[in-house]
């Protein structure tokens, strides 16, 4: 009886189950079944984002199939700045970043933040994955000030550093919508694989 199959795909890998229980939460699913153990149990409670993973539905008007070859982006950031220490949330903030990059490739710093809302993190303070994670904005200073950052005045970290006035912020702002594409980190080909079989040809 085909109506108690429950059929879905996980990494691009195709998945059947039949009779599922109704009472099997997918982070069981991933973690005991499957044995996909960078979801986490945390609080249990969706508080955290320790066990968020990203779902999608096949777009026919989006016709690419790529191939994961090495550490994805926001996995490389995060280690690069040091946004991980126990580890334990990395894998929701991943998801939930990455969930945020598939619909807005170049987000903004807001956007950032609220993409993290459900994410907690015990052990970093937020600030080096928050430093990680900025360049996808696609601007190399961290606060949006250019060259009056004090991340980018190099050699007079000891001077207090000037506080913009309301006219070098706005200049500031209309830099930044002309903004270079540099650093470009998003990289398509780390794109999970859609599975064929859900294509339309
Ligand atoms: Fe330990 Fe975030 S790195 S909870």
């Amino acid at each position: 009886d085909s109506s108690n199959l429950l059929v879905f795909f996980v990494n691009g890998r195709k998945v059947t189950v039949a009779n599922p229980d109704p009472e099997m939460t997918v982070l069981h699913f991933l973690r005991y079944k499957l044995r996909l153990t960078g979801t986490k149990l945390a609080c249990g409670e969706g508080g955290c984002g320790a066990c968020t993973v990203m779902y999608s539905r096949y777009d026919h008007h989006n016709d690419t199939i790529n191939v994961r070859t090495k550490l994805h982006p926001i996995q490389r950031q995060l280690a690069e700045n040091h946004g991980s220490q126990c580890g334990f949330c990395t894998p929701g903030i991943v998801m939930s970043v990455y969930a945020l990059l598939r619909n807005h490739p170049r987000p903004t710093k807001q956007q950032i933040y609220e993409a993290l809302d459900g994410n907690l993190c015990r052990c970093t303070g937020y600030r080096p994955i928050l430093d990680g994670l900025y360049p996808f904005t696609g601007c190399k200073t961290q606060c949006g000030l250019g060259d009056s950052c004090c991340q980018s005045r190099k050699g007079d970290l000891d001077l207090e550093p000037e506080m913009p006035t309301r006219e070098t912020f706005s200049l500031e702002k209309e830099r930044r919508g002309a903004c270079p594409d540099e650093p470009l980190l998003y990289d398509p080909t780390q794109e999970l694989v859609f599975p064929p079989q859900l294509k339309r040809h």
